[in-house]
């Protein structure tokens, strides 16, 4: 699948710069103060709004086909795959139900580094249905891996999986996606649910931090 990398530089908040640092759109607010942005703050789109929204729709009508008079419940992994969940969801004419889970890897001092820590509070009652497990993006693959198992205990007649986002070289669990959106670089990467530290999630592309954060 090809992807273009426009190399578009923004600010935090979305707004278009120019190479110097200023806004270049006519219309539009002038961002406060260009000159107190730290480096931190400028980003480097990925994978722009459009060309998302576009394989968000294909991948609906791909799920919509294939899940034809099939009990479909969609299982979102928190948080980072909120904002495709919230997209993805409304491109499938079927009959669908919506569930949550929260997956974080804990990787503290006192712990294995990638131990997973699940909530299942808003687990779903799978039994007997098809669950589509839903991430924002597939890296090491432990955390989808781990969950089919826990649908498949839970009862789940099938499970398959879905991610916005695959990263290339960095597979350590032997898992294919049933639907993938993007494969991109080994890169830390942004936006469209996707975090650093709990901010950036809500920027609508996916875009890549400077390396000041590698
Ligand atoms: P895995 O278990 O290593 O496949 O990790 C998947 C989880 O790690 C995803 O659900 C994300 O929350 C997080 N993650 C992995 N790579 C990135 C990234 O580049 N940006 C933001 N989150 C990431
Ligand atoms: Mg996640």
């Amino acid at each position: 699948m090809a992807w273009a990398v426009p190399s578009v530089m923004m600010d935090r908040a979305g707004r278009r710069l120019l190479p110097g640092g200023r806004p270049s759109s006519v219309g539009e607010a002038a961002p406060p103060s260009l000159h107190h942005l730290e480096g931190r703050d400028v980003v480097e789109i990925l994978i722009t709004e459009a060309q998302i929204q576009e394989r968000v729709r294909e991948l609906g009508r791909q799920i919509e086909a294939d899940y034809q008079g099939r009990p479909l419940t969609i299982v979102a992994i928190l948080t980072g795959s909120l904002i495709v969940l919230a997209d993805l969801i409304r491109q499938i004419q079927l009959p669908l139900r919506v569930a949550l889970l929260q997956a974080s890897s804990y990787k503290g001092a006192t712990t294995t580094a990638g131990a997973l820590i699940i909530n299942e509070s808003f687990a779903p009652d799978v039994a007997g249905r098809d669950v589509l497990l839903l991430d924002d993006i597939l890296d090491t693959g432990h955390t989808l891996a781990t969950l089919v198992h826990r649908m498949s205990d839970r009862g789940a007649l099938r499970v398959r999986t879905a991610v916005l986002l695959r990263k290339k070289g960095r597979q350590e669990v032997q898992i294919e996606p049933d639907y993938c959106g993007f494969e991109i670089p080994d890169a830390f990467v942004v936006g469209y649910g996707l975090d650093f530290d709990d901010d950036y999630r809500h920027l609508p592309y996916v875009a890549v931090l400077p390396s000041s954060h590698d």
